[in-house]
């Protein structure tokens, strides 16, 4: 079956794509480094096998634009780079979906993360016309929890997910609508 296409976004300072064969070593150093995967599903005791999940997260992350939304590869718009991922994706066994963002550790705190969610937001909302978008972070993961309050995601409270207790995040069509 051949992998459906993937809509290019840019932003002020990046280009979110498809991800490509040549991500590859890129994302996998990312996958490599512990600080990086501390709070991804598998976390650290994923890292010997980097190279293989990057490979597989690649081809599913391609994949899943089958629904009309997905995770994109984020490239740095001077660079060239790739410099993390972002996107909307289905959480397991449900009907929700979910913003998501990793950068490379260079990257951080300097803003990418909110200007690749607050695009993800967009897209989802304005054009695959997802009615709402949630969020989950584990409460030590602080950077990330407030990449989804200045995306505008408001608190829903702690829930409990695959067996972790997590913190969870939402925003409507219509909160969207009205604050952006
Ligand atoms: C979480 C992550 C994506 C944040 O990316 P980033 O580009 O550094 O975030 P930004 O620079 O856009 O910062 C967004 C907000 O978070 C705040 N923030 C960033 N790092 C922070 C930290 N360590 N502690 C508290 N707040 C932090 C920023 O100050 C900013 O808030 P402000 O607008 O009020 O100043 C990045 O740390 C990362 O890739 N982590 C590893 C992967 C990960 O954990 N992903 C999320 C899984 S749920």
């Amino acid at each position: 079956m051949s992998t459906p296409p993937v809509p290019t976004v840019e932003t002020e300072r990046m280009i979110l794509r498809g991800f490509r064969d040549d991500d590859h070593a890129a994302y996998t150093a990312m996958r490599a480094d512990p600080e990086v995967v501390r709070y991804l599903i598998g976390g650290e005791a994923l890292i010997p096998f980097a190279e293989e999940i990057a490979a597989s997260r690649i081809a599913a992350f391609n994949e899943g634009w089958r629904r009309g939304y997905g995770v994109w590869a984020v490239e740095d718009r001077v660079t060239g780079q790739l410099i993390g991922q972002a996107g909307l994706a289905r959480l397991e066994r449900s009907e929700h979906v979910e913003v998501l963002y990793a950068f490379a550790k260079p990257w951080w705190g300097r803003g990418r993360a909110r200007e690749a969610a607050r695009a993800a937001l967009r897209f989802g909302f304005e054009t695959a016309g997802l009615d709402r978008i949630v969020g989950f972070v584990v409460p030590e993961n602080a950077a990330s929890a407030r990449v989804l309050e200045v995306a505008g995601l408001r608190s829903i409270g702690t829930i409990e997910y695959n067996g972790f207790s997590v913190l969870g995040y939402a925003i409507t069509a219509e909160e969207w609508r009205r604050t952006s």
